[in-house]
């Protein structure tokens, strides 16, 4: 398993699929726990998450940390983070649907070694491609679907709750959730 996991991480960091490579300084592959059962995928690197080739490493970075710390979980131990795309997109603008179809790939074999029981998007953007394309993520956050023997989840995602604080209780109840799916499913949860 680890073989293949460090090959495909050597092979994306290579990745010429899209324009984003030509502008990008590190390609942010993920970070977490290969082995952990809990998959949690945002959008795309920011400014913070290029510079240093790790997802949310940013202001929302710290706020997903506390929530994760909040329910016993944390970024490098026993769970893994990555986005819908590796790189970059100017200006921190959506990734394009072709971005995200040039990138989807890497997360289909991250997804395909991992094979996590429950999988958590932070935000819209991977709530529409890995769920379903017409979620309305304010009023479908929390629920979870279950598609090809995986569950799946919609949050806010952390930038969004820092600029509407009055959404973070809601976003906690998230947290609060994926701990008691966790622990319903008995989740090997590595310490
Ligand atoms: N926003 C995301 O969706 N992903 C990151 O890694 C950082 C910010």
């Amino acid at each position: 398993m680890i073989g293949n996991w460090e090959r495909l991480q050597a092979d994306c960091m290579g990745c010429q699929n899209c324009g984003l490579c030509q502008t990008r300084r590190h390609v942010v592959f993920g970070v977490g726990n290969p082995a952990a059962q809990v998959m949690l995928v945002g959008e795309g690197p920011g400014e913070h998450e290029d510079e240093q080739g790790e997802p949310f490493v940013g202001r929302g970075g710290l706020l997903l940390d506390k929530y994760l710390a909040a329910v016993d979980l944390d970024r490098r131990t026993n769970v893994y983070i990555t986005n819908i795309v590796k790189c970059r997109p100017p200006k921190n603008r959506d990734p394009l649907p072709e971005e995200q179809e040039a990138c989807i790939g890497w997360l289909r074999n991250q997804f395909a070694i991992i094979r996590p029981k429950i999988l958590l998007c932070l935000g819209r953007v991977a709530a529409m491609k890995l769920m379903k394309p017409d979620i309305r993520i304010t009023k479908e956050h929390g629920q979870f679907l279950e598609k090809n023997g995986v569950l799946m989840m919609a949050t806010l995602h952390p930038a969004a709750l820092l600029r509407n604080p009055s959404q973070k209780p809601a976003a906690f109840e998230d947290f609060l959730k994926l701990r008691e799916k966790i622990d319903q499913l008995g989740c090997d949860i590595a310490q």
